[in-house]
């Protein structure tokens, strides 16, 4: 028998997570555990601007058949325009190279399949905590990981000093991830003071950035958002972008990322492109068309275009303003001193709340987080936020 030694493997802690909130029949049950995002009523819209560039497409698309393997140049190029700024020379000058990936996951994979497929380097350093999957799938590829600490759990705040001292002990040719924004799961951010420095320390070490981008637009805007990442681009020759539109163009099924390779010139990006292409062809062969050809609808049209970033920052504030409410509603409570949650960036909260209480929320309340304590504050609203926080005061005064 080929399978009969199979062991039956845990559910993933995040996607699980989601399947056990739908199986819950508890009227008031909350789901906080998946990063998407939620309105008011709980509920994941189609973003209007993509319902119309939907419409479009269904009336002008002439053909299903395959895309180039790294997808539609237009969609390399928006993408560059959106991480660099539209005036950056990166975007035309082919020192930076993009192909669409599916989703962010996907870049991140076909990244680290490239990496140790051409022996870019072996070592990865990632933050402590950081996206579950992250560790996966840098090992899932071949290359070996490190630690670097990231948060201080007292303060509630960026362990900065640790951060650089641990990666003092990285090799010249490692590479680093780093969160461009919206640190998944703590919610903290280097500031721009840190960035500078940062950007400047991994040029020193000679440590090639990977910046995983998915949540632009969700901190406090698209072009301050992408702060972190233009300063390590000033400052370091070669850089990998991780991008994806799954979070700010609400496509998470979709499947719409982008990896961008920036080489120390033209025909280092042309060589790395070549390189990456067969990376994906052997993965996927070439990417789905559908989420990439709304994006060039949307970013294309003024009228779209518009409508996109308004929405976004209707999904911005709404985040910003359930975490405020939150903190505030905690305070009511007697929960505790919650302010820090107020300090942090983009869809998540890492609260404190220890891996007991987690399971205490979700068994006894229906509220559903993930282990670590990491809240996705979009599935707070007016109408379950008495109930959340009357919980989470129940279950720290325990
Ligand atoms: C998350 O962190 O919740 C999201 O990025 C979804 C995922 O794939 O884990």
């Amino acid at each position: 028998m080929f399978f009969d030694h199979l062991e039956l493997a845990p559910a993933d802690p995040i996607l699980g997570l989601t399947d056990t909130f739908k199986a819950d029949t508890n009227p008031n049950k909350i789901n906080l555990g998946v990063g998407v995002y939620q309105n008011e009523n709980a509920v994941t819209p189609v973003l209007k601007c993509v319902k119309e560039a939907e419409k479009i497409l269904l009336e002008t698309e002439q053909s299903k058949s395959y895309l180039p393997i790294s997808g539609l140049p237009e969609y390399g190029r928006f993408t560059r325009e959106l991480i660099f700024g539209k005036d950056s020379p990166l975007v035309d000058d082919g020192r930076a190279v993009t192909c669409h990936t599916p989703g962010g996951t996907g870049a991140i994979r076909i990244a680290a399949d490239f990496l140790y497929q051409q022996h870019v380097t072996q070592r990865v350093w990632i933050s402590d905590p950081t996206w579950g999957n992250h560790f996966q799938i840098v090992e899932a590829a071949g290359l070996k990981t490190e630690r670097y600490p990231y948060y201080d759990r007292v303060n509630h705040s960026l362990a900065f000093e640790r951060m650089l001292d641990t990666l003092e002990q990285a090799s010249e040719g490692d590479a680093v991830i780093l969160h461009g924004c919206c640190h998944n799961p703590t919610g903290i951010d280097p500031t721009p003071e840190q960035w500078d420095e940062l950007a400047a320390f991994l040029a020193k070490k000679k440590l090639l950035p990977i910046v995983d981008f998915a949540y632009q637009g969700f901190g406090n805007g698209l072009e301050e958002d992408a702060y972190g990442l233009r300063k390590i681009v000033e400052l370091n020759s070669e850089v990998i972008i991780c991008s994806s539109f799954s979070k700010n163009f609400g496509m998470y099924n979709e499947r719409v990322g982008a990896l961008t390779c920036v080489g120390a010139n033209k025909e280092a990006g042309t060589k790395a492109l070549s390189q990456i292409k067969l990376a994906i062809r052997c993965a996927i062969s070439n990417p789905p068309a559908h989420g990439e050809k709304v994006i060039i609808t949307v970013l294309s049209n003024p009228e779209l275009r518009k409508m996109w970033e308004d929405e976004l920052a209707e999904m911005r504030e709404r985040m910003h303003r359930m975490r405020l409410l939150l903190a505030d509603k905690l305070k009511e409570k007697d929960a505790g001193d919650f302010d820090f949650i107020t300090k942090q960036n983009g869809m998540f909260s890492f609260s404190g709340l220890s891996k007991e209480q987690v399971e205490t929320l979700r068994a006894g309340y229906g509220i559903y987080i993930v282990g670590s304590g990491r809240i996705c504050v979009a599935g707070i609203n007016d109408n379950n936020i008495e109930y959340l926080a009357n919980a989470i005061a129940n279950v720290v005064s325990h």
